[in-house]
């Protein structure tokens, strides 16, 4: 009888950690390499929200809260909904979770059986169809290729949709391509889930405040409102407030469905930190002006970025509308040999050819569903990531 689980079985370690603890060690080693991999601001917590979390220690806020978070922080979540995206919920139908990798998490595992499918579009975050697996169902991956945006067509979601779809997980702005949609793309996309009714729209709106340009965000429950009653809005503080080690996300949707991730939640981790939502409650209802100081920062970097690596032969590089990704897309690499002496067949290839020869850490397309291309995360300095668009540079043109 094997010791491990077989629902274990399904599911594999996430390839954008695997990348960030292999250039921690050779980091370690004493070899001189820039991790692009990471997913998260290099930004510190801004001090009100620090100062909150302080206050609330010492208020003696460090006993279990409710399960599915703090009055006041359902409060200010609903708040948000109200003021940032036009959506009335009720604290009864918002649950609060330990990041919003949980929420999603417990979302798949209070509502899938075996057999029901989850359309994800790709290139996808990396959890999605792994999640997916764990909780019984079955990922039916849409491909976005670099010849649409990295967005999926209406009429691609359509030949999806079976009588056994039960969500549609959408992100916009994307967690590995930072494309977003816009309202008229969407509209087209709520179009399609508007002729079947069976189907639940997860939205992840975890980089909704991370977006550059003219660009304005849109969430599928406010472009049509009559997904509304079958749609779970998914987000987060992690990534705007530079709060990942924070650990708190959120939802809002039916409140049945609300109910049962609570139940479900009860019997796992219980609440999330009590500290950490006191802490959230600061992020959402204090002050907001650091996130334009910060994005005015990433977009400074990402047309740095994409300017650098479409500077460099065989990589073409599309401008994202938000979050802090780009992936360029290497179909102009592929099939030759580097300096190294490497034979680039695919992505992976490259990936590591390029740390290896240049000690450069990115993460290739292929973890994301998303070939042949590869993920940058901008959140890091100006001067590395200058330097390892240089390395890059001198990676393709060593390529022959
Ligand atoms: C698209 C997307 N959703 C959800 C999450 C999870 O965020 P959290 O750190 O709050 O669990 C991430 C984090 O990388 C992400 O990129």
């Amino acid at each position: 009888m094997p010791f491990l689980s077989e629902t274990l079985a399904r599911v594999k370690p996430s390839p954008t950690i695997a990348v960030t603890t292999k250039a921690r060690e050779l980091k370690a080693a004493g070899k001189d390499v820039i991790g692009l991999g990471a997913g998260e601001p290099d930004f510190d917590t801004p001090q009100n929200i620090k100062d909150a979390a302080k206050a609330a220690i010492d208020r003696g806020e460090t006993k279990y809260t409710a399960v599915d978070g703090l009055p006041e922080l359902k409060a200010a979540i609903c708040a948000k909904f109200k003021a940032d995206n036009g959506l009335d919920y009720t604290p009864a139908q918002v649950t609060v979770g330990t990041g919003g990798k949980q929420v999603l998490y417990n979302a798949l595992m209070a509502t899938l059986n075996p057999g029901d499918e989850v359309i994800i579009p790709a290139p996808y975050w990396v959890s999605y169809p792994d999640m997916v697996l764990l909780a019984g169902g079955t990922p039916v991956i849409v491909e976005g290729g670099a010849e649409t945006g990295y967005r999926i067509t209406p009429e691609a979601l359509e030949a999806a949709i079976t009588p056994k779809t039960k969500w549609f997980i959408f992100n916009s702005p994307s967690n590995p391509t930072g494309a977003a949609y816009t309202r008229e793309q969407l509209k087209a996309l709520t179009d399609v889930l508007m002729r079947h009714p069976h189907v639940w729209v997860m939205s992840d709106d975890m980089y909704e405040k991370l977006v550059y340009g003219d660009y304005v965000f849109c969430t599928p429950a406010e472009v049509e409102p009559g997904l509304y009653d079958r749609t779970l809005t998914c987000n987060g503080v992690s990534k705007a407030y530079c709060m990942t080690g924070w650990r708190i996300g959120y939802a809002a949707g039916p409140a049945p469905l609300i109910k049962a991730i609570g139940t479900l939640q009860s019997q796992s981790t219980s609440n999330p930190c009590s500290i950490a939502q006191w802490a959230a409650v600061e992020a959402l209802t204090g002050p907001q002006d650091f996130i334009a100081a910060n994005n005015a920062v990433f977009q400074r970097r990402r047309d740095m970025v994409v300017e650098m690596l479409n500077a460099a032969e065989g990589i073409e590089c599309p401008v994202p509308e938000g979050a802090f990704y780009v992936y360029p897309s290497i179909a102009g690499c592929i099939g030759k040999t580097s300096a190294g002496g490497a034979k680039i067949m695919d992505d992976e290839a490259f990936a590591t050819a390029l740390l290896e020869e240049k000690g450069v850490a990115v993460v290739f397309g292929a973890a994301f569903g998303g070939s042949p291309a590869f993920r940058i995360s901008y959140a890091t300095s100006d001067a590395a990531l200058k330097e390892a668009c240089t390395r890059i540079q001198d990676f393709c043109a060593g390529l022959s």
